[in-house]
């Protein structure tokens, strides 16, 4: 916009615009780094994979990806997709050729980018090789982006506090030379299925019940109501897709029942394992729009 001739700006205009301008001036907040580049030894990789279990229709994100060794694996060997980010931008820009070298650009792609600031809700895997403070700091978004199912690797560094599914510990000679150390851990963890809220609970030989879960990130606990009584859930483990409850004793059970069942889209369905009875169970969830 053009200042007319002979015009003055009111003081506290005058003020705004300093503000502005000194804002503008201010050098770009540092990135915060969360990690040397250390590349991970090839065995490893191949172990982080093997534990990821990754497939041709996963999407794997390295978070931190150095010259690209973990995606451009992962898309040779398996036939994967995947994407990298890294804060330095020669390793950007190996990671990139390398892709090329490999016969994989089609599938991959690096960029120059902040981890931080990377959405990783597409992921299906996701591999860490972090610092280990950075890896937990990592834990919320992780249970909030990624969808229920995806497994995460991390090598070295737990994501405590959340259990990891399985560890893997070794040693390699080649990472001696990189990391002053031949030992190696690496944790699994899989992303928890989301079933906070209220269902309609089917139980063979039952009337309908209702469940009431409250979940924060991996840990849940449930009340059940049948009639006019409400009991608490004695337990309610949820692992990737898969869920497992034990209902205390209510109606005609006088045991305690163990159910299984896995999530498909709005509905809980499984089998009835165990002590007091046996068939297919199903909960629908009864709050589906409001979510
Ligand atoms: C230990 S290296 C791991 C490299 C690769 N993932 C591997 O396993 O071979 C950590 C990488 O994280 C990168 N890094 C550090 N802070 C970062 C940040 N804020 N955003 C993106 N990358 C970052 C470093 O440049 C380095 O390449």
């Amino acid at each position: 916009m053009r200042r007319p001739r002979g015009h003055r700006w009111s003081p506290l205009r005058r003020r705004l615009l300093l503000a502005l301008a000194a804002l503008a001036a201010r050098p770009a907040l540092a990135q915060r780094n969360a990690g040397p580049y250390v590349p991970t030894p090839w065995p490893i990789v191949d172990a982080m994979l093997a534990l990821a279990g990754v497939r041709a229709d996963d999407y794997l994100i390295d978070l931190g990806c150095g010259d690209g060794r973990l995606v451009i694996t992962a898309a040779r060997r398996f036939g994967a997709r995947g994407y990298g980010v890294d804060i330095d931008p020669g390793l950007v820009k190996l990671a990139n050729a390398n892709a090329a070298e490999a016969g994989v650009a089609g599938q991959v792609r690096f960029d120059e980018r902040d981890l931080f600031e990377t959405d990783i809700g597409a992921a299906t895997v996701l591999t860490l090789y972090l610092l280990p403070h950075i890896v937990t700091d990592l834990v919320p978004r992780i249970l909030a982006q990624m969808p229920a199912g995806a497994r995460v690797v991390s090598h070295d560094y737990a994501l405590a506090p959340w259990p990891h599914d399985e560890e893997l510990a070794f040693d390699v000679a080649e990472k001696e030379f990189v990391s002053g150390t031949t030992h190696t851990r690496l944790y699994r963890y899989v992303v928890p299925a989301r079933i906070g809220g209220e269902w309609r609970l089917e139980l063979p030989g039952a009337s309908p019940a209702r469940l009431s879960v409250r979940q924060q990130g991996w840990r849940a606990t449930a009340a059940v109501a049948s009639g006019a009584r409400t009991s608490e859930v004695d337990e309610i483990v949820i692992r990737g897709a898969t869920v497992r409850i034990l209902l205390p004793p209510m109606g005609r059970a006088a045991a305690r029942t163990q159910l299984e069942g896995r999530l498909h889209g709005d509905a809980l369905e499984g089998e009835v394992v165990q002590p007091s009875g046996r068939g297919a169970w199903r909960a629908v969830r009864l709050d589906a729009g409001t979510r």
